[in-house]
């Protein structure tokens, strides 16, 4: 394996240590993993998908908010292992374009960016999805489920950041759109399996809660 990846894995390994927030190592192997897969049935440059996939979170605004404007860290981490400037903005945008913000998301305008989009959006569906969901939502202090909050199903970048919807809701408001979201064939696909997945257990969610 190239050695910048490498060193990026234990970059990664060392910023997500001990995360339980659904911001973990393995969300970050995961996508890393997905999008090389994506990348390579798509004709993606397999290098540059590879250091966006796995440095993708390190700057997210949950996880480290102060270098999240500028990306400080990857940007650190790519300059220290020698990579030109050039690639380093490349990296940059796709890492920039990958978020999810309401309404206000963007498609990337790369073949690399929707990519390692798709396979970050993907880690969110499907049984893992639903894992992460529920772990966010507690360590968030986020209620599981409340019959008396709707899901508000449009949101701006501002609203979605400050929403303190439930759990469930958020399967309304993110989750069981991405599949229409999807950038690749392959990518759209999964997600097709992922959210029937996903739709029979909120199916077997509310039969339990007795609605
Ligand atoms: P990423 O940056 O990896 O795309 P996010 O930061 O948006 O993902 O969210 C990380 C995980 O937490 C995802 O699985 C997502 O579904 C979940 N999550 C984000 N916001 C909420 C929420 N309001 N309620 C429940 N789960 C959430
Ligand atoms: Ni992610």
């Amino acid at each position: 394996m190239e050695e910048k990846i490498l060193a990026a894995i234990e970059f990664a390994c060392g910023v997500f240590a001990g995360d339980c927030t659904g911001h973990d190592l393995a969300h970050t192997l995961r996508v890393y993993r997905m999008a090389r897969e994506l990348a390579e049935k798509e004709g993606a440059d397999l290098g540059l998908v590879s250091l966006a996939a796995l440095l993708h979170d390190v700057d997210d605004v949950k996880v480290s908010p102060e270098t999240s404007e500028g990306l400080d860290r990857a940007v650190g981490f790519l300059r220290a292992a020698g990579e030109t400037e050039e690639r380093i903005s490349a990296i940059r945008k796709i890492i920039h374009q990958v978020s999810f913000l309401g309404e206000d998301s963007v498609t990337p305008d790369t073949l690399e960016g929707k990519c390692v989009q798709d396979a970050d959006r993907l880690d969110a569906l499907g049984a893992v999805g639903i894992a992460r969901a529920f772990a966010y939502g507690g360590a968030h202090h986020r209620a599981m489920y409340d019959p008396s909050i709707p899901p508000k199903e449009h949101m701006s970048r501002e609203e979605y950041r400050s929403s303190r919807s439930t759990t469930v809701n958020h399967f309304y408001e993110k989750l069981l759109k991405l599949e229409g979201l999807m950038n690749t064939d392959t990518a759209r696909r999964i997600a097709g399996q992922r959210t029937r997945y996903m739709r029979e257990f909120l199916e077997e969610f509310f039969r339990e809660w007795g609605e």
